[in-house]
């Protein structure tokens, strides 16, 4: 019966926590935040903050409304992790046209990302929000895009 003593402060602790998150008058967590972000031939997202909480799942939709054929001005939505260098990250996906501007050497920094879109396509990604609170930097990655201003933040908050 060694076991009995601390079967109940761990279930004190679960109606804890479940009061903690009642108590909590923002959305649940487990609601998906969705969001829809357009893409056009000027390289710009009409969205350029997501507000999410920590754990949150996230539903993004990247729609590329321009008319330039992909292969100039192909978009993508890219959302990494806080404590990538931009400039490097960026330098090493302008060679990457075969992984569609994402860099495999990469890919522990990357949170989520969509499919590179030519004119008239979208693409859909799910993921969870980080649970560390922060500001978190998505872009597109088809060079040149994201130092002309095709970038935003995830705000986990
Ligand atoms: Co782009």
């Amino acid at each position: 019966m060694k076991n009995t003593k601390s079967i109940i402060p761990v279930a004190a602790l679960a109606v804890a926590a479940l009061f903690t998150s009642c108590s909590d008058n923002s959305a649940p967590v487990g609601e998906p935040k969705v969001v829809e972000i357009h893409a056009s031939d000027n390289m710009k997202f009409d969205v350029t903050e997501i507000q999410v909480k920590p754990g949150q799942p996230v539903k993004v939709t990247l729609k590329n409304i321009g008319t330039m054929p992909k292969e100039s001005m192909g978009h993508n939505f890219v959302v990494l992790t806080t404590g990538v260098d931009m400039t490097e990250f960026l330098t090493a996906a302008a060679t990457q046209a075969r992984n569609a501007y994402v860099p495999p050497q990469f890919a522990s920094k990357v949170l989520a990302h969509t499919k590179l879109l030519g004119p008239g396509e979208s693409d859909t990604v799910t993921f969870t929000a980080p649970k560390t609170p922060g500001k978190y930097d998505f872009l597109c990655s088809f060079p040149g895009h994201a130092p002309a201003g095709m970038k935003g933040f995830l705000i986990v908050n």
